[in-house]
């Protein structure tokens, strides 16, 4: 059985490291909130789905190490949890949906009645990615034929998404149905996250799946070994443009110029209808040391430049359909994001 991404237990949250997988199986009990927003800072927990549930239940683990304050003096102090929630990775909405939910349930006669409420906000965010993930992947599964060969770039799995996946759920959707399929997984430079989580968790799965560097892609694309290219969100803007883990634009536009559909499989809670388009999403910058360095280990000379933009956003014209679990969407995607959108 897959190990679970992250488990509310006895008042702590419980994750896998993701940044040890497969290497090793960790599992980390947080008994505070500043080690939570520490985990999804360092990608211990990563992907928008997981992120924005880990955020909740962190919340919540920050109000309960609220004491001895009156109703007032502690939704200050709580306040400043959400804050550091909210400055710690910037670009997969989840987030800040999770956090504007967690604001909103924060009501109740005295302390001790919010913070229950808060935790009850967390775990029904949690189970409705679950329900969300499950609902959508089941939908998207019917777009794909028997016999497909699909490329998925990044994780798009259950661990990104604390629920059953949405790329990598589709995927496993797609085998439930009884129908074979085959994947090309790429390595996601340059945290390899295909290359650790995508194929550890399509092998657990029994789906056969082939590890390829970023830079394959193409070749397989003109070889026509690819029948469609799936993957998950961060954030889809109000007019479809959709936020994804960098390199996600470059397979977007080699699918179209190879004539294979590109598919985006994203929970509701992943649109954000309050930016009109892609461009205003905001691109997280991580640290130049992610790339000239693999898992510890220098790669380039020292002091050498590098850039590292961790997302790019895919222009909707790209995007074949967006499954969710409100339905599968195509152009013109503003009028039909206006109609499923989660919040806003
Ligand atoms: O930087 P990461 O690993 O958090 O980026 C994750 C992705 O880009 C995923 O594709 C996205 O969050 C969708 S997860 C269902």
């Amino acid at each position: 059985m897959m190990a679970r991404a992250i488990e509310w237990l006895d008042g702590k949250l419980r994750i896998l490291d993701q940044s040890k997988v497969p290497r090793e199986q960790v599992f980390a009990d947080l008994d505070n909130y500043h080690d939570v927003v520490l985990a999804i800072k360092e990608m211990r927990v990563r992907g928008a789905p997981a992120i924005g549930v880990a955020a909740a239940y962190g919340i919540a683990l920050g109000a309960s190490g609220i004491r001895e304050a009156g109703k007032d003096e502690f939704l200050v102090q709580l306040n400043q949890v959400m804050q550091a929630f909210a400055v710690s990775r910037p670009t997969a909405v989840n987030l800040f949906q999770a956090i504007n939910r967690m604001r909103k349930a924060a009501r109740g006669d005295g302390v001790a009645e919010i913070k229950r409420s808060l935790v009850d906000e967390a775990k029904r965010i949690h189970q409705e990615e679950v329900t969300a993930t499950r609902q959508l992947s089941q939908l998207g599964a019917e777009l794909i034929k028997n016999g497909f060969t699909l490329l998925t770039h990044c994780n798009a799995g259950p661990l990104a998404t604390a629920g059953y996946g949405t790329a990598l759920g589709v995927i496993k959707a797609v085998k439930e149905q009884g129908k074979r399929v085959s994947v090309f997984a790429t390595e996601t430079r340059p945290l390899l996250q295909g290359a650790r989580l995508t194929t550890w968790e399509l092998m657990q799965e029994d789906i056969p799946v082939t590890l390829i560097t970023d830079s394959t892609a193409g070749y397989f694309m003109q070889q026509k070994k690819i029948d469609c290219v799936i993957v998950g969100a961060d954030r889809i803007a109000a007019n479809g443009d959709v936020a994804n883990k960098i390199g996600t634009y470059t397979l977007a536009v080699l699918a179209k110029e190879s004539e294979i559909p590109f598919y985006v499989a994203a929970p509701t809670s992943t649109i954000d209808l309050s930016l009109s388009s892609g461009d205003k999403i905001p691109i997280e910058e991580r640290s130049p040391e992610e790339v000239t360095h693999v898992q510890g280990v220098p790669i380039a000379p020292e002091g050498i430049r590098a850039a590292n933009p961790a997302f790019d956003v895919t222009p909707h014209s790209y995007v074949t359909a967006i499954i969710t679990e409100k339905g599968i969407i195509r152009e013109p995607y503003g009028k039909e994001l206006l109609s499923i959108a989660k919040w806003s």
